[in-house]
């Protein structure tokens, strides 16, 4: 800004600067040379003229800037709602710099270190020299081992030119809405839904189209309610197994009879949101949506490295899909942040390497995953009228919490919602949860297992205890 308006006056104007729209506070500015130092919004100027007797005078004056500067942002921006997940998330780590000792049950994240085989090869890229730009779709390695990982475990054959990695499964979903929407079209989303999902729909100018689920349905879609929804602007059906945030595994069953319901629209693609894919509770099974009959045509599977491989930070994420759609997520993509990391491409690559399924090294991790699930499952079934659907993947467990609402907190207030229930568990438990208004549900909210068992016991005593301190409205 101060660029601008040094720009626009320069060293030698002519006055009245007001024409500038500068304001002038200690002085009018005669007809003479002006100069600028310093930046907006106030700044000193000084200026020569000649006196009565011919003499050099230099005198200085005070300017605020009064640069009308047009700060209305995109509609498009308008319309987007903030990450309420992030917000929850600063909060909590606010308090915890201010000496708080908050448990952070907020963040969709592992707790787990990224594993050393692919800490090594990401090391190993940087001391070879694997640093320039990668090809914008991904190196042919990583996308070659992409298709071998797509064979073998989801039973999907695709080839290197149908893959597209890009930083991180966010980036690949948001590319594949830009890419198949056209404004005003209509974006099926299941809630609870991820929060992102029907922000992207917005941002690729389309209407997110809600369809509510049910705790006691297991939060899974029912098919009639999806087919009451389809209409000739339907465009994308994203799905989401295992789901964030309620843990839910759509059945293969249940898989086929949307598959059968989709298959009468020829418009309507699907994503299949799969990167929880590996985090999964024996004898719950994955499905890929792609691998059903007439699907792999309309289908754009999402999947990444973040949860299963405790890989957030290394952002890397891919889509698989007929070459179509994968051309044109890759024709966006090549404009806005080219390639992937070449560093974290190489660790991808070594993810992929460590067996069926992620190997021992995932396997473990998910057991610990189960073992925390199994103690919020028993936890959360003891609190009076706390209703739950036991999570059958992922790291998040989803509680209907809607029973205390409107029970009256000492010193703090009615619980109207559950975003008032976690800032409530903030100030009393000190533990941060997220509000399932986020995700499309208000009587439930998020809690993230992706910490320890001990960390999770404290949780659950503050949790209770704030629970059973409020001061019911009616009966629970
Ligand atoms: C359901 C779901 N999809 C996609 C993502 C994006 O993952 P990333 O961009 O880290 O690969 C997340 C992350 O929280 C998620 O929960």
């Amino acid at each position: 800004m101060a660029n601008s308006l040094q720009g626009s006056i320069s060293s030698s104007c002519n006055i009245p600067i007001r024409s500038n729209r500068i304001g002038i506070l200690d002085s009018e500015i005669p007809k003479s040379s002006v100069s600028f130092s310093s930046q907006l919004p106030n700044f000193s100027l000084k200026y020569s003229e000649k006196g009565r007797n011919g003499q050099s005078l230099r005198t200085s004056a005070t300017v605020r800037a009064e640069m009308q500067v047009d700060i209305s942002l995109s509609p498009r921006v308008n319309s987007v709602k903030p990450s309420k997940t992030v917000a929850i998330t600063d909060q909590a780590t606010a308090l915890v710099q201010a000496g708080v000792p908050v448990i952070r049950l907020a963040a969709g994240e592992p707790d787990f270190d990224t594993p050393a085989v692919i800490t090594e090869a990401g090391i190993k890229a940087i001391r070879e020299g694997h640093t320039r730009y990668s090809p914008n779709a991904g190196t042919m390695e990583l996308r070659t081992a992409i298709c071998h990982k797509l064979q073998e475990e989801n039973g999907l054959t695709y080839t290197p030119y149908q893959i597209l990695v890009s930083n991180g499964a966010k980036q690949c979903i948001a590319q594949a809405l830009v890419a198949v929407c056209s404004p005003g079209d209509e974006v099926i989303i299941p809630a609870p839904f991820w929060v992102s999902y029907p922000e992207m729909a917005r941002l690729a100018d389309a209407e997110p189209v809600i369809v509510p689920t049910l705790i006691s349905d297991d939060f899974l879609l029912n098919p009639e309610l999806l087919k009451a929804k389809i209409t000739e602007k339907s465009r994308l059906l994203i799905l989401c197994s295992p789901s964030n945030p309620t843990g839910s595994v759509y059945p293969r069953k249940l898989l086929e009879e949307i598959a059968e319901i989709v298959a009468k629209h020829p418009r309507l693609l699907v994503i299949s949101d799969e990167i929880y894919e590996h985090i999964i509770y024996a004898p719950a099974t994955h499905t890929s949506f792609a691998s059903l009959p007439g699907m792999w045509e309309r289908t754009l599977t999402v999947n990444g490295f973040s949860k299963a491989f405790a890989m957030t930070g290394w952002r890397l994420g891919y889509i698989a899909g007929p070459k179509h759609f994968i051309a044109a997520c890759n024709k966006i993509q090549s404009q806005i942040t080219s390639g992937a990391s070449s560093i974290s491409q190489k660790g991808g690559v070594a993810a992929l390497g460590m067996g069926h399924a992620g190997g021992e090294e995932v396997a473990i991790m998910v057991k610990a995953f189960r073992e925390r699930r199994d103690f919020l499952v028993k936890n959360f079934r003891e609190l009076p009228g706390v209703k739950i659907s036991e999570p059958k993947g992922a790291f998040y467990m989803f509680p209907d919490f809607s029973s205390y609402y409107g029970s009256e907190a000492e010193g703090f207030g009615i619980i109207k919602d559950s975003e008032s229930l976690c800032r409530y568990l903030l100030d009393k438990g000190m533990v941060a949860l997220v509000p399932g208004d986020a995700f499309g549900d208000d009587k439930c909210i998020r809690i993230s297992y992706a910490a320890s068992l001990p960390t999770l016991q404290s949780a659950m005593e503050n949790i209770k205890e704030a629970i059973l301190a409020l001061r019911p409205a009616g009966p629970v």
